[in-house]
C-alpha cells in the first residue's frame, strides 16, 4: 500500500550516463499526485533518459527514483502495471 501524501513521482541527486556523457546529472523531482508535470528542455538535456529511468527501461547509475512510493530499482516489478 502505498500513502496518498505520497508524491507520484520524486527523485533526488539522480545520476544516468552513457560513457563520458552525463546525460542525467543530479535531477531533483518533486511531482505531487493529481499534477499534470511536463517536461521540457532543448535536445539532449536528458529528458528521455529521465523517463526511461522512471519507467524501469534502464536503470540509475546513482540518486533515488521513486513511483507511486516504487523505488524503481529495489520495487521494478511493483513500479509498472502490467
Ligand atoms: N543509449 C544512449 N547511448 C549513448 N548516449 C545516449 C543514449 N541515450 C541518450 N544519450 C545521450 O544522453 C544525452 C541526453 O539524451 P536524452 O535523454 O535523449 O535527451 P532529450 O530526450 O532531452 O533530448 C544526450 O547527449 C544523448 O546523446
Ligand atoms: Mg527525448
Amino acid at each position: 500500500m502505498t500513502s496518498n501524501s505520497e508524491p507520484a513521482v520524486e527523485t533526488a541527486g539522480l545520476v544516468r550516463s552513457f560513457g563520458s556523457t552525463r546525460a542525467v546529472d543530479g535531477l531533483d523531482l518533486w511531482v505531487p499526485r493529481g499534477t499534470v508535470f511536463g517536461v521540457l528542455g532543448p535536445n539532449g538535456a536528458g529528458k528521455t533518459t529521465t523517463i526511461r529511468v522512471l519507467s524501469t527501461l534502464i536503470r540509475p547509475d546513482s540518486g533515488l527514483a521513486r513511483v507511486l512510493g516504487k523505488d524503481v530499482v529495489a520495487d521494478a516489478d511493483a513500479c509498472v502495471p502490467g
